[in-house]
C-alpha cells in the first residue's frame, strides 16, 4: 500500500509544473526579507501564523457550526499544483462554506499544506500553547460578493480553515482508498479557535478570518513522512521541500465557543478526501 501510494504521490508530483502561487510575490525568498518585499502587509500588525494561547481564548456565542456546500463532490478537485513551497490543489466553482460566525458566504478556492521535515520535525504554522504539529492543512475561501482583488482589500475578504495533522495510525485513510467512502468513525465533533490575521506567504494581506480547528485530524506517520521525502522544490534534482511554514507571528485575540456549548464538526470527510486526493488517488 505504502509503496503503491509514494509510485502515486511522485507520479501526482512529477506531472505538476511549477506554477506560481496566485496571492505570491516570490516565497521562495528568505521571510526576514518578506517586510522589505511586501511591506504594506508583511511588516503589519495583524500577521499570520500565531501561537494560540488557549487559557487567554474568549468565549463567542457566535462561533456556530459551518456549513460545508459540495464538500462531498470529488470533481470540485481540479488540479494539483507544486508551487515551489507547498502542495496547492485547487477547487473547481461551486464548493462553499458558510456559518461559522463569519459575515457572509465563502467560496472555496484552493487548499494547500505546511509540513516540516517528516513527523519528528513539526511544521505547522500556528501552534497552541506552544505546541507545533507535524502539519497543518489550509483550506482558503473567498467572499462569494468579492473578486479576489477586493477579496485581498477585505479585513474578512478570504476565511482560511486550518486543520491540523498529526500522527496516530487511523483507519480513516485506510478505509477511504480502499473503499472510497467514509465511515462515520472520520467524522468527529469539533470545535475552533477564531481570530483575524493574514496570508502566511507575500503579500501577507490582512484580509483572513482564521479558523483553526481544536481537533488534529490523525494520519500515518508514513503518510507524513512523505512529504518531506518525496516532494521537491522544482523537479527531482532539486533539494526536497522542507519546513514549508512561516514563523509565529505576534498575538491577536483569539475567540472560541464556549465550554459548555457543543459545536458539531466540520466535516472532517473533507479533508480526509484531500489527503487521499495529495497521495494520488483522485
Ligand atoms: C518594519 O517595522 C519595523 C518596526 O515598526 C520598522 O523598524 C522597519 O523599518 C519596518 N520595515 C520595513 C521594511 O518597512
Ligand atoms: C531532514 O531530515 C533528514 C533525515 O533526518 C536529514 O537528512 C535532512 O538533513 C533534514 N533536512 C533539513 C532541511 O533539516
Ligand atoms: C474586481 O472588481 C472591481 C470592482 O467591481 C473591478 O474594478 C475589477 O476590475 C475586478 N477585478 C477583477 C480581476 O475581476
Amino acid at each position: 500500500m505504502l509503496l503503491k501510494m509514494k509510485i502515486l504521490l511522485s507520479t501526482a508530483l512529477v506531472a505538476c509544473t511549477l506554477i506560481s502561487c496566485i496571492y505570491c510575490a516570490d516565497v521562495t525568498i528568505d521571510e526576514t526579507k518578506w517586510p522589505e518585499l511586501a511591506p504594506k502587509y508583511c511588516n503589519g500588525s495583524r500577521q499570520s501564523p500565531i501561537n494560540i494561547k488557549t487559557s487567554a481564548a474568549k468565549a463567542d456565542s457566535t462561533l456556530t457550526e459551518f456549513t460545508f456546500t459540495k464538500y462531498n463532490d470529488k470533481s470540485l478537485l481540479k488540479e494539483i499544483v507544486n508551487t515551489g513551497k507547498t502542495i496547492q490543489v485547487y477547487f473547481n466553482s461551486g464548493a462553499k462554506i458558510s456559518g461559522g460566525g463569519l459575515p457572509e458566504e465563502y467560496e472555496s478556492l484552493q487548499f494547500h499544506l505546511h509540513w516540516g521535515n517528516g513527523s519528528s520535525v513539526p511544521g505547522s504554522e500556528h501552534t497552541v500553547d506552544g505546541k507545533r504539529y507535524p502539519m497543518e492543512l489550509h483550506i482558503v475561501n473567498k467572499k462569494s460578493s468579492l473578486n479576489l482583488t477586493e477579496a485581498l482589500k477585505d479585513p474578512k475578504g478570504l476565511a482560511a480553515l486550518g486543520f491540523f495533522i498529526e500522527v496516530r495510525f487511523s483507519l480513516c485513510i485506510l478505509f477511504y482508498i480502499l473503499f472510497n467512502s467514509l465511515l462515520r468513525i472520520c467524522v468527529d465533533r469539533t470545535k475552533y479557535y477564531r481570530y483575524l490575521g493574514s496570508l502566511t506567504t507575500p503579500a501577507c494581506n490582512e484580509a483572513v478570518v482564521w479558523t483553526v480547528f481544536k481537533e488534529s485530524i490523525k494520519v500515518s506517520k508514513e503518510l507524513i513522512d512523505l512529504f518531506s521525502t518525496m516532494v521537491h522544490v522544482n523537479g527531482s534534482s532539486s533539494p526536497l521541500m522542507t519546513n514549508v511554514y512561516r514563523s509565529i507571528q505576534v498575538d491577536q485575540p483569539v475567540t472560541t465557543q464556549s465550554s459548555s456549548s457543543s459545536v458539531p464538526s466540520a466535516s472532517i470527510a473533507l479533508v480526509i478526501m484531500a489527503l487521499s486526493l495529495v497521495v494520488g488517488k483522485i
